[in-house]
């Protein structure tokens, strides 16, 4: 089992596209995979509009079993998220809050391929439960300046992380969203990405995911790409990243 969290701080950045897209192209491919969602928004949850009653909340709250809140849907399995992430700060205070998420993955390491994490745009104990749970990271950042700002930021925080709680955390890459290729602006971007991605000890993903209007369809159409829009150029974007991904593995 190979888990993957979708990471950056900054909103907006195309996390949840992502994660719900990477994950829904695995499925697709025949991997067994489960997706989680971590953020109080509930952007992900929405998107595959399922009827739960048990969410990540009562997972990382030690209310019940992660495979009690495992729900089947058509883009693999999926636990929700609930509003009640909101208050996690609160309620979770005791030694060892930071692998809640990781112990509740060991439990079922055995019964998927890939588990995808989608993260809310903070640096909180849930980024920090994904970030000891997970085996490697996706960066998404919008070809702006003030995206790649952030990352340095984050890349403190996952030394951090690899001091004291998961020294074999790897970065996949920097994933560029929302991306012109016309654009001056955007091949500018790029170099600064990749100059940053090398300090790093990373790469930019060779796939850039271009902006598109269907990418918002699909979602209000709560429908992934790979179904709403299988023709469509960013879909195509998608999957090259999952083939960069999967190649990775070899
Ligand atoms: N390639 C793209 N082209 C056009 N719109 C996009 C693209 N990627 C994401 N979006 C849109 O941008 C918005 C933000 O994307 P998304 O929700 O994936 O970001 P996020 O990083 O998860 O945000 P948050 O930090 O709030 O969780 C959404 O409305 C989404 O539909
Ligand atoms: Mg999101």
């Amino acid at each position: 089992m190979k888990v993957i969290a979708v990471i950056n701080q900054k909103g907006g950045v195309g996390k949840t596209t992502t994660a719900y897209t990477v994950a829904t192209g695995l499925h697709l491919r025949g991997y067994k995979t489960l997706s989680i969602d971590l953020d109080q928004q509930e952007n992900f949850t929405f998107t595959i509009n399922v009827n739960a009653d048990k969410s990540i909340y009562d997972v990382l709250t030690g209310n019940v079993s992660i495979e009690s809140a495992v729900n089947k849907t058509d883009i693999g399995d999926v636990i929700i998220a609930d509003k009640s992430l909101a208050t996690i700060d609160t309620v979770l205070n005791t030694v060892g809050k930071e692998y809640r998420l990781k112990e509740a993955l060991d439990t079922i390491k055995d019964n998927y391929d890939y588990v995808i994490i989608d993260t809310p745009p903070a640096l909180g104990i849930l980024t920090v439960n994904a970030l000891a749970a997970c085996d490697s990271v996706i960066i998404p950042a919008q070809a702006d300046i003030y995206s790649l700002q952030g990352i340095k930021q984050l890349e403190e925080n996952i030394n951090v992380i690899r001091k004291y709680c998961n020294p074999n955390l790897k970065i996949e890459g920097i994933l560029l969203t929302r991306y012109s290729a016309r654009s001056i602006l955007s091949r500018e971007v790029t170099e600064m990405a990749q100059q940053l991605a090398e300090s790093m000890n990373t790469k930019v993903f060779e796939s850039k995911i271009r902006e598109a209007v269907c990418i918002k369809e699909s979602q209000i159409s709560q429908q992934s790409l790979f179904t709403y829009a299988p023709k469509a150029k960013v879909t195509e974007d998608y999957s090259k990243l999952i083939d960069e991904l999967l190649k990775e593995e070899k």
